[in-house]
Order: structure tokens, then sequence, then C-alpha cells
């Protein structure tokens, strides 16, 4: 278990802490009705695609206990929130199910929460020993238990190598413009007192240049079929100077993030969200008042750049993953949409 988390389900109330408020302040929200669970997804209350996938699932039992959705709407209102991770879909999708055939929404909700939580402590087991000598390792946005709920994705192997004895140092990209990296990857690391540095987004290829990065790894909102896989904007680029100069590239990950049914990146949704997230920093403005602005949230990255991927199953190597996600998908046995 981890000392952080995200989100927990006291019938017929779902608290999350607040993320957007972190670090300045830790504020829990209560949220009592199914719209304001799509609102905490949508404003990034909530957020990392396996935190996500699980609130949405939670967020189907607030709307079953309100007695005023049907299944349907309740999961289309989910849904709606954010198009690019996966696991919201795949969250959405097993509570619709029980609830819609007469079942226990809340135990698949449960049944759905653990198994998140062991998947990412799986991938934090299997992952450690990557990080036995690669010592410098850089990560992007938040992949830790806030975006999980627990143990986190790219942070899980870090967390599990540390309590092995491992003397590791994390390289923090700030991840504008919401600083995933810098608010909220800094804060988790701080807490277990693991060594690191923020660094600006545009510092990182110099320091992957200069031999100063032993290994990157991230998370991912979504992994199709031949492993390209789409995760905060700006992930590519890291990928693409880490190849550039040899250093290992590992996306990790629970099968819910993995979308069988994807042949490739191409058609993966990448959500663009308001220009005021660019414009302003800390909800002040900086840019001139006439300016506008673009503000993709995802990029999608080709599997060509990716070393591994850490699952729960094990490292995958780049090219086993198809094999790996068509089974994982057999295993889960329906797809979401
Ligand atoms: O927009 P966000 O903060 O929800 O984006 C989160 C990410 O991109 C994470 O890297 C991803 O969800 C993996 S989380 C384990």
């Amino acid at each position: 278990m981890t000392a952080v988390r995200a989100l927990w389900f006291r019938d017929p109330v779902l608290s999350i802490l607040d993320q957007r408020e972190l670090p300045r302040r830790t504020v829990v929200r209560r949220l009592s009705r199914v719209e304001d669970v799509a609102e905490a997804i949508r404003t990034l209350a909530v957020r990392g695609a396996p935190a996500i996938g699980v609130a949405a699932a939670y967020g189907m039992v607030v709307a079953e206990r309100g007695g005023r959705h049907t299944p349907e709407r309740a999961a289309g209102l989910l849904r709606a929130t954010r198009p690019t991770a996966y696991d919201l879909f795949v969250g959405v999708e097993t509570v619709r199910r029980a609830w819609a055939s007469g079942g226990d929404p809340l135990a698949a909700a449960d049944a759905y929460r653990t198994r998140i939580v062991e998947e990412c402590h799986a991938i934090g087991t299997a992952g450690a020993p990557l990080f036995a000598t690669a010592r410098r390792v850089l990560t992007h946005c938040n992949a830790g238990a806030l975006a999980t709920v627990e143990w986190g994705t790219a942070l899980a192997p870090i967390r599990v190598a540390r309590r092995n004895g491992a003397r590791l140092f994390v390289w923090v990209d700030e991840t504008r413009p919401l600083l995933q990296g810098s608010r909220l990857t800094a804060w988790e690391l701080a807490r277990e007192r693991i060594p690191h540095a923020i660094i600006a987004d545009n510092a990182a290829g110099h320091y992957l240049a200069t031999g100063q990065v032993d290994a990157v790894i991230v998370g991912a909102d979504r992994i199709a079929r031949n492993g390209d896989f789409a995760n905060k904007i700006g992930t590519y680029e890291k990928a693409v100077v880490a190849h550039e100069n040899g250093v290992p590239f590992y996306v990790a990950a629970p099968w819910s993030t993995f979308d069988a049914r994807r042949a490739s990146g191409a058609s993966i949704p990448v959500e663009e969200r308001g220009e005021d997230e660019v414009l302003e920093v800390g909800g002040r403005r900086l840019a001139p008042s006439a300016s506008r602005a673009r503000n993709p949230a995802f990029d999608v990255t080709p599997a060509k750049f990716v070393t591994a991927y850490v699952t729960p199953a094990g490292v995958v190597r780049q090219r086993a993953v198809g094999r790996a996600i068509s089974e994982a998908a057999r295993a889960r046995a329906f797809a979401p949409d």
C-alpha cells in the first residue's frame, strides 16, 4: 500500500483528493451525484488514466444509488468527459454490465478498483529490476499513486526499486500546461523522500543528450495493438530524443490501458482542452490579451521508440507487445466500445 490514495468510496459517496489544489492544499471533495463525478473527471480534479477509470466505475455506483439514471444514461455522461484514456471506457463498461444485468454495481466497482491496484503493484515488481543499475530516471507528467489510486504505473517500479534498496534519482518534467510533474509527481516523491529535481519541459533534451539520464519511464492513456501509445503532450519528443541518444524508454500500464481493437495510434482520439490552460499560469494570464492558443492534452508516440512495456505480467519487449495485448484482451472478455 502507498501513503497516497487518490480516491475512496463510502456508500453512497465517492471522495477524491482534489488534484487541482495540490501541492498547496489537501482538499477532499465528496461527490454524491454522477454529474459531480463527471465534472471532477472533466476538470482534472481526479486524473490519470487508471484513476479516471476507477472514479468512473464508482461514478456508475453513485448514479445507481441516486436512482435518477438508467445504466446507459449514466455511462453516457461519464464517457463524454475525456476521450483519450481507454481506462475510462473500461471502468464504465465493467459496472454498466453488472448494473444492466441485475448484478451488484458496487461489487463490480470494488473488484475493478482492487484489480487496478493489484496490477499497478505487479507493474512495480516487474519493473523494479530495470532500475537496479539505471539510477537516473526521467519521467513525464504524473503516473504515480494519484494517477492510479495506489502505487502508480511509471512510479511503481521506482517505488519498489527504492524499497529494495536501489539508489535512484528522478528527473521530473514540469509538464506544462497543468504542471502534473512539478505539482504532483514532485509531491509524491517528496513525501517518500525520493531524491529528484524538477526540470522545465524544454530541458529534458539537454539532460538526455549529455548522458545524465539512464532511462525514461512514462505511463500511458491508451496503447494500440501495434504498441503506439498516447500519453501526456510532450511524451513524443522525449521518446525521440531518448532514442536518438540510446537511452532506454519504458511505458508502464495496467491492462485497462491496452486497446486491442485499435490497430495503431493513428486513430487514437486526442483530447483538445481549453486555451486558457496555455494562456494562463496558475490562473494568471501572462500572454498578450489578443493572443490565441492551442492545447492538445496528449500526443501519440510510435512504438518504434519504445524499448519495452512494463505490464502486470512482466516486461514485454516492443516486438512482442501485439501478442501480449491480444492475450490481455481475451482475458478481459469484453470490449468496451
Ligand atoms: O491529463 P492527465 O493529467 O489525466 O494526463 C495523465 C497522463 O498523461 C498520464 O501520464 C497517464 O494517464 C498515465 S497515468 C498512470
